[in-house]
């Protein structure tokens, strides 16, 4: 991942190590008061279903907790994109509920499924790390 770093957003872009070709991205805007950071991620649709959203998340919420020195990460999504809970959970992170009409989307309101982790709880194992030591 390429860092495109800022003092209140770390977004990074992922891009095939081959090629150089840009196929999604992954970040946080953070919020340096409440030492926490809302996450956001989208992969490009030729990319999906490979697993790399989970791994980018992954990643980025190592470097929330380690070289950021946050205490919680939060991110949502649409209730109608199961798909985005499913990297979410993933990665070690709790449904918090449902925030009624939190968007407003094609001018309707639009509820936000809430997910979150705490820096002591665990992020989801990376599966090709098992065994090691
Ligand atoms: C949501 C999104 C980031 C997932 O990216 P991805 O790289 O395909 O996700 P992964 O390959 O890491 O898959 C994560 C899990 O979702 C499952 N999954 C992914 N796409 C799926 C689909 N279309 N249908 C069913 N399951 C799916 C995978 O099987 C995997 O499940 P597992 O952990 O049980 O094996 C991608 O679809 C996307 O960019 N969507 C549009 C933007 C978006 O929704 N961003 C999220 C913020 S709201």
């Amino acid at each position: 991942m390429l860092a495109l770093g800022f003092e209140r957003s770390a977004v990074f872009a992922l891009c095939d190590a081959a090629t150089g070709v840009l196929v999604g991205a992954a970040g946080l805007h953070i919020d340096r008061t409440h030492r926490r950071a809302e996450l956001g991620y989208w992969i490009g649709r030729a990319w999906r279903r490979r697993g790399l959203a989970t791994e980018a998340t992954r990643a980025v919420l190592n470097h929330a907790f380690g070289a950021l020195g946050l205490e919680r990460v939060f991110a949502s999504h649409f209730p109608w994109n199961p798909v985005s809970g499913r990297v979410l959970t993933a990665i070690g992170m709790r449904p918090e509920g449902r925030l009624r009409g939190h968007y407003v989307k094609d001018g309707q309101r639009v509820d936000a499924e809430i997910y979150g982790i705490l820096r002591e709880e665990p992020v989801g194992e990376d599966p090709s790390e098992e065994g090691r030591t």
